[in-house]
């Protein structure tokens, strides 16, 4: 039995063993009473027999008027004789004897009390100052099937206890540990960033170390994971105002050099300078991300936020962007300041990394699907799948640190979406396509609602 089969089933089938296994040994020590007890029961009647019988046999064969009369005793009617008896002089004559019986199965000479054979037990008594005498025989067979018919009996209930006991253990094991996988279940539904404790209220006893254990862990995860996320958020926050100071100042200077070598070198600190406030930015925007509030509490029409981010884009690159939304409201519980941010994200990626000959598509369909997919080279599936991590860039000549598709998957998740990324986009041969639905907000909130 393998380490992880389930408890259910190792429970059922030990227990009905160990049952059955106890009811055999019961069975063949109550077996082993009853046929001694039987024996006792027999013997006594084969003595009863012989002691009723011998006093009749006496008279018959005294009253005979020669020693040649009949030396069987007739039977009123034909039937079986499970007792056979003889009646012998102390020389072994036979004077009498049933009308079954075997004169072959006595002892040459007659015998007082119990004797065994191969195959009878017989019992022996005599009168008339030992001179005459009666053996009273009985198959030994027949005592073995009486002790074999009783052992039947008290096994045929085994045919039953072994089904409804195996049953029973799995029904009683499986209410048993109903809280128990509705706990795992409870762990299993809750998203990435839902860490709240968990209900121990109706475990047993035995689980609730555990649970107690997870919830320790879940808070301690918690409180590190809000430390982390607070550090980013504070210090992203607070190098904005220094940034900014350094980049005025630098955009300044800039102006006043006449030196072209001096005032290249101030371009690429203004560059740098820049880089750095983006990047303050976008941690700010993971770290408000990762931190919940994805959802509100009311739907939001969605369509009007994705035309104006579009717009926002257009003097970029003017008529690259083609939009594609519903005539009609598309209302959905994801927090609209989220939504842009996601939205933004996502079309600043297409933009950016798209190759630049090629439009890209914005669209939201009426069911609240939203894609967005632009043309360029292919994303191989293994570097696909690590895209949506902090810092991961696929090779690319675009300007960024690698932050924006991790705020997207955060909102996303944090607001019970899934950000679906394809490479080539669908009905193209090539570029890239983000994908999620804007509805499914709120279906399955975490508790960063
Ligand atoms: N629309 C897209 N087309 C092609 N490649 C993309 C697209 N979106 C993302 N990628 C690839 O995924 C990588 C990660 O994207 P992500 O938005 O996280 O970072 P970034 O755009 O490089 O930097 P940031 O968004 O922080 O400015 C990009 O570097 C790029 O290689
Ligand atoms: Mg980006």
């Amino acid at each position: 039995m393998s380490r992880n089969s389930s408890l259910q089933k190792r429970l059922g089938i030990g227990l009905t063993l160990g049952a059955t296994v106890l009811w055999l040994l019961g069975v063949a020590a109550s077996g082993l009473v009853a046929q001694h007890e039987m024996n006792e029961v027999f013997d006594s009647a084969l003595e009863e027999t012989a002691q009723r019988i011998l006093p009749l046999a006496v008279t018959d064969i005294l009253n005979r008027e020669s020693n040649t009369g009949n030396r069987t005793a007739p039977a009123l009617k034909e039937h079986d004789e499970y007792l056979t008896y003889v009646v012998r002089d102390r020389q072994g004559n036979l004077l009498l004897q049933s009308h079954d019986a075997d004169p072959g199965i006595f002892a040459a000479l007659p015998r007082e009390g119990f004797t065994n054979t191969s195959t009878h037990r017989i019992y022996g008594a005599s009168a008339v100052s030992d001179t005459l005498y009666i053996e009273v025989a009985e198959p030994l067979a027949h005592r073995r099937e009486a002790a074999l018919e009783a052992g039947i009996a008290l096994l045929v209930p085994l045919f039953v206890l072994i089904p409804v006991s195996l049953f029973g253990i799995w029904w009683v094991v499986r209410l048993s540990l109903r809280p128990v996988i509705e706990f795992q279940h409870s762990i299993e539904a809750r998203g990435a960033s839902d860490l709240s404790p968990v209900n121990k209220d109706r475990l047993p006893e035995e689980f609730e170390p555990t649970a107690v254990a997870v919830n320790r862990l879940l808070e301690r995860l918690n409180r590190a994971l809000d430390a982390e996320r607070s550090f980013t958020a504070n210090s992203a926050h607070e190098l904005r105002t220094p940034l900014a100071t350094a980049l005025a100042k630098v955009q300044r200077l800039k102006t006043q050099l006449e030196d072209q070598h001096l005032k290249k070198n101030v371009v690429e600190v203004e560059q740098a300078l820049r880089g750095l406030s983006t990047l303050s930015g976008k941690l700010l925007e993971l770290a408000k991300a990762e931190g919940g509030g994805a959802l509100s509490q009311q739907p939001h029409d969605l369509v009007p936020i994705l035309a104006m981010i579009s717009r926002d884009f257009e003097p970029l690159a003017p008529g690259r962007i083609r939009l594609t939304v519903p005539d009609h409201k598309v209302n959905s519980l994801l927090d609209p300041d989220a939504f842009a941010i996601l939205a933004r994200n996502l079309i600043e990626n297409a933009m950016k990394h798209g190759s630049v000959q090629q439009p890209v598509d914005v669209i939201m369909t009426d069911d609240g699907r939203m894609r967005v997919c632009n043309g360029g080279d292919i994303v191989p599936p293994d570097q696909l799948a690590v895209l949506r991590n902090r810092f991961s860039r696929h090779d690319t000549r675009a300007a960024g640190s690698g932050l924006g598709l991790a705020i997207a998957d955060a909102i996303a998740s944090g607001a019970g979406m899934t950000l679906h990324l394809r490479s080539p986009a669908t009905g193209r041969a090539d570029g890239f396509e983000v994908e999620l639905n804007v509805t499914d907000a709120g279906r399955n909130p975490g508790p960063c609602t």
